[in-house]
């Protein structure tokens, strides 16, 4: 491994994040070259994680856009704060019975509305305020078209123009990692401008280490017990919802709470709810088991 893409990944390791050395390869570039970083997998594969480990690596404070059905712009750059504009007016109604009034005097009071006190920042404008920042835009593919329009702009300027303030411009452009569960294929233009990564689900060795770094309490031999079962039903269970590293950590802590040691299928069939999360799938895991187990 080059030093540079290894030493960040030993510091991402430090924060309790491990990559492999595709991975660290893609992320050193997009830092290197300033370019997003764009994730794909399956939930559950660590893309939402790697950015809060960026961030902590960096010591940047980490802003995060969660993308949905339905957001526009104005959810990912900035509001008004409605209620305080009201106070501010009526406290200049108070005042100025006592003084001025006139049209000069509503005029400058129109536009003492529009101060930067009164400003909300959203995600994207506090990213380009609270310059270095890293700014992860979650689950993109949730959004529609029109809003990718929207950040494939803002991704193009790192600016942002506020008709009654003026324009703001981020210092330093943040790091800025997307991130896509793929409900749905992203537009090329938007591609374009991102570093790709596709993260897969871990190897066995690699899953272990995680459930080691992330839940420490749990010993070593139900770890590989547990990383071994999800890897199978992963591969040849079939389910509607292949479980995903959050699930592996889950079921690894429920089982140490339950004081298991040793994965018996009794035990593994009783905490089920932990690993997957559709009747249809727990009947299949429970099916298979005792085959499973017995490797
Ligand atoms: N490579 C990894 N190293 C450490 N923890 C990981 C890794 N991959 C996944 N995890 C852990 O698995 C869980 C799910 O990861 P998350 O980032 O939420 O997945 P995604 O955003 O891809 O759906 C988190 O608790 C995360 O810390
Ligand atoms: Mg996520």
């Amino acid at each position: 491994m080059d030093t540079r893409v290894a030493d960040l990944a030993r510091r991402l390791e430090e924060t309790g994040y491990l990559c492999d050395e595709e991975l660290a390869t893609v992320l050193f570039l997009s830092l290197e070259m300033s370019r997003p970083l764009l994730l794909e997998g399956e939930p559950g594969t660590g893309k939402t994680a790697l950015a809060e480990a960026i961030a902590e690596s960096l010591d940047r404070p980490l802003i995060r856009l969660q993308c949905y059905e339905g957001i526009d712009a104005t959810q990912a750059l900035y509001d008004w704060d409605f209620p305080r504009q009201i106070l501010h007016l009526r406290a200049l109604e108070a005042l100025s019975d006592a003084t001025k009034g006139g049209v000069e005097g509503v005029e400058e009071a129109e536009k003492s509305l529009y101060d930067e006190r009164f400003l909300l920042a959203r995600p994207v404008l506090a990213a380009l305020q609270q310059s270095p920042a890293v700014l992860l835009i979650d689950e993109v593919d949730r959004a529609d078209d029109e809003f990718e329009a929207f950040l494939l702009e803002v991704l193009s300027t790192f600016q942002v123009t506020i008709p009654e303030l003026g324009t703001v411009q981020a210092a330093t452009p943040p790091t800025v990692v997307l991130t896509s569960n793929r409900t749905r294929e992203l537009h090329d233009a938007l591609k374009r401008r991102c570093l790709y990564h596709w993260i897969d689900h871990p190897g066995l060795e690699r899953e272990v280490a995680i459930v080691r770094s992330r839940a420490p309490e749990v010993s070593a031999t139900l770890a590989r017990q547990v990383v071994d079962v999800v890897q199978q039903l992963r591969s040849d269970a079939d389910l509607l919802k292949p479980p995903g590293v959050a699930e592996t950590l889950d079921w690894a802590r429920a089982l140490h709470h339950l004081g298991t040691a040793d994965l018996d299928v009794e035990t593994a069939a009783r905490t089920l709810g932990a690993l997957v999360k559709y009747r249809d799938d727990a009947e299949r895991v429970r099916a298979a088991l005792d085959r499973m187990l017995a490797r």
